[in-house]
């Protein structure tokens, strides 16, 4: 399966958006990462509607938008409008998981759940069919820049168990302390596709980083 290189724009620099929005348009990046934060569900508070509506001008590939929100259902159809290709909701964050992947599919985006890093992924096993896409948590979300958590490695063992003979075409993604460091290892797991920040803004060519970061999935092999 094709691997996926996913900037978050939570790491950018907010002064110069459009120029690192240039920046991942003209790299090997696949997807724009877009972290959502309301305050609630994590102690953090990043951007809305206009921001990402901003983002959507710009950016020549698909926005993977990553609500950290409680109750996302109420906003589903405005994350669609603003110019989400696919919408990552928090398996946490849901009462009624099921109509809201519903609600995302009417809205015509790729749906998925993400997975803070206590909660397993088994509790996924009547949805899994449904689902576009499954986001491990690899760090507590709320934060760039926080340090990788082992355990994920077992997260996607788990994963790729779970979606054998139902969905094998889902996408697992991991968000949270990937880097150059790490990602080769991801691969191997089953991970394939890759959220990165700091691991990407933080270096002096980013652009640069991103085409590392592609070279390191193509090699690896996925089992
Ligand atoms: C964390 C966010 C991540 C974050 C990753 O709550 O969901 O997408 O931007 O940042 P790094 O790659 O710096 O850990
Ligand atoms: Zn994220």
């Amino acid at each position: 399966m094709k691997t996926i290189i996913a900037p978050s724009i939570l790491a950018a620099d907010f002064a110069n958006l459009q120029r690192d929005i240039e920046m991942i348009n003209n790299s090997e990046a696949d997807w724009f990462h877009v972290d959502v934060m309301d305050g609630a569900f994590v102690p953090n508070i990043s951007f809305g509607f206009p921001v990402i509506e901003a983002v959507k001008k710009h950016a020549q590939k698909p926005l993977d938008v990553h609500l950290m929100i409680v109750k996302p259902q109420r906003f589903v159809e405005w994350f669609a409008k603003v110019g989400a290709d696919r919408i990552t909701v928090h398996y946490e964050a849901c009462t009624h998981l099921h109509l809201t992947i519903q609600a995302i599919k009417a809205a015509g985006c790729k749906a998925g759940v993400a997975l803070n890093p206590h909660t397993p992924v088994s509790v996924l096993e009547d949805i899994i069919g449904d689902l576009d896409l499954v986001l491990i948590m690899s760090v507590n979300p709320g934060f760039g820049g926080q340090e990788f958590i082992h355990n994920t490695y077992k997260k996607i063992a788990d994963l790729k168990r779970l979606i054998q003979g139902v969905n094998e075409d889902l996408i697992i993604e991991v968000d949270g302390g990937v880097g150059l460091q790490n990602i080769a290892k991801l691969v191997s797991a089953g991970a394939n596709a890759f959220v990165a920040g700091s691991a990407v803004f933080a270096t002096e060519n980013p652009t640069e980083t991103i085409a590392k970061m592609k070279q390191l999935t193509n090699n690896s092999v996925s089992i």
